[in-house]
């Protein structure tokens, strides 16, 4: 658990890490090589051994060298089975199911089951996969997917109920660079991460274009050489600590941070009083007057991401009136909710919105993670809040943060990790 000290302000510089949700795709993309792939700048946290843990399986060979980077060598894969017992961890697990099924004509990959942060069904990928040609039935909790013939380009519409989907976009992007033929799919996700897969299989040989428009379009090749390849820079994590400076009403340097990725998040933050300077390789962050209430709806890329929509409420729970937060993501994604409530502030949730009547002050109290998000803002809160919070469960916090505490101590946050 963490121990958190509030208020604090915070002052000086974070520099933000790879990105966890470019890089597992990425990773799942060596399958499709053969042979090695070294990747720079993959973060250091529990969802990327746990995935790594998944590729060996397979039968790949993954190791970290002395300089950090992590290296998957995909010459053998004698195992295209995809574990319950992994992918129940992790929901990315499912992006092995493209790859192998293009590089082995057959996949098992255990059915994700349910998440925190409310259902998440993987129809879409299965229905993007069967239009390549794949055939593909459950057994077991299992997707039994087959491809004895080999996969076949075609045009694919992917979108669903809620718009585009990350990883089937990724798991069918990948499956199609060694179709026969051109896959065009339509309603593509546009985000960085999906870019940065797209770019990188490029760079072993693939042939995308369209790379973060809705409309990919992918001539299929015979093989994809191995490569070396780095990650871009964690976009959810650069805008937590955007909220971190905001939410303490301190200044934080912010490096290793694209802007670009984060247009809609940098207009938020401005339109409730944040001042966002574009700095070298990064950001400066400050706040120093009120924060302004605001309207927050979730949407793909390149609108408000959902993965930021915990770490906002944190903010707007402070602001000087009431704000509106819809999610239209996923719709439950509201575990944080009552946990900042006990924490004094003043939060109602209706349907797949939550009303925000903003409170003076946070108050601290023990709260109790849940998942990511929910954890990243917990915390934020416990840095603004007066008194000790503690954060139980923050095994949450380190998939997707590599050692947060101590990132935010340097910069003057007092928390400290206990076990218990
Ligand atoms: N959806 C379907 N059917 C499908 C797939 C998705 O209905 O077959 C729905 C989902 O239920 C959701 C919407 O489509 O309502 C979008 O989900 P998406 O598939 O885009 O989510 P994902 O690919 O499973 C990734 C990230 C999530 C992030 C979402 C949305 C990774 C490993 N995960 O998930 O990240 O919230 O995209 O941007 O890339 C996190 O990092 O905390 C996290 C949850």
């Amino acid at each position: 658990m963490f121990r958190i000290e509030g208020p604090v302000r915070l002052a000086g510089q974070v520099d933000v890490r790879g990105s966890k949700n470019a890089s597992l795709p990425i990773m799942a993309a060596g399958i499709l090589v053969g042979g090695k792939t070294t990747l720079k700048g993959v973060p250091n946290l529990s969802d990327i051994a746990v995935f790594g843990q998944l590729l060996e399986e397979l039968g790949c060979k993954v190791a970290k060298t002395d300089g950090g980077d992590l290296c998957i060598d995909s010459t053998v894969i004698d195992n295209p089975h995809g574990d319950y017992e992994i992918v129940r961890k992790m929901r990315a697990g499912i992006c092995i199911l493209g790859p192998l099924l293009a590089r082995c004509g057959r996949a098992e990959v255990s059915m994700p089951g349910g998440c925190a942060i409310g259902d998440r069904p993987v129809d879409i990928h299965i229905r993007g996969l069967r239009e390549l040609g794949a055939e593909i039935h459950l057994a077991n909790g299992y997707i039994v997917a087959d491809a004895p013939h080999g996969l076949v380009g075609k045009n694919i519409f992917l979108g669903g109920p809620f718009g585009s989907t990350v990883l089937g976009t990724a798991n069918v992007m990948m499956a199609a660079t060694l179709a026969k033929g051109k896959t065009v799919i339509e309603s593509a996700a546009c985000e960085p991460e999906v870019s940065d897969l797209a770019n990188c299989l490029n760079k072993m040989g693939a042939k995308i274009t369209g790379i973060g428009s809705p409309r990919l379009v992918i001539e299929g090749v015979k093989q994809l050489s191995p490569v070396e390849y780095q990650v871009i820079p964690d976009r959810i994590e650069a805008g937590t600590f955007m909220v971190a400076a905001a939410v303490t009403a301190g200044q934080l340097r912010i490096t290793n941070c694209r802007l670009d990725d984060l247009m809609a998040v940098v207009d938020k933050l401005r339109g409730v009083g944040v001042t966002v300077e574009a700095a070298d390789n990064g950001c400066v962050v400050s706040r120093s007057g009120p924060i302004i209430p605001a309207d927050i709806t979730t949407q793909p890329f390149p609108g408000f991401p959902t993965d930021l929509q915990a770490q906002f409420m944190t903010l707007l729970a402070l602001a000087d009136g009431n704000s509106i937060v819809v999610e239209k993501i996923f719709p439950d994604r509201f575990m944080h909710v009552a946990e900042l409530n006990r924490m004094a502030a003043n939060l109602r949730k209706e349907g797949p919105a939550v009303i925000i009547a903003g409170v003076k002050r946070l108050m601290a109290a023990p709260v109790m993670a849940s998942d990511l998000r929910a954890s990243a803002a917990l915390i934020l809160a416990g840095l603004a809040a007066y008194g000790t919070t503690t954060v139980q469960r923050v095994y949450h916090i380190d998939r997707g943060y590599e050692k947060i505490e101590e990132r935010l101590n340097s910069a003057g946050a007092k928390i400290v990790r206990e076990n218990v």
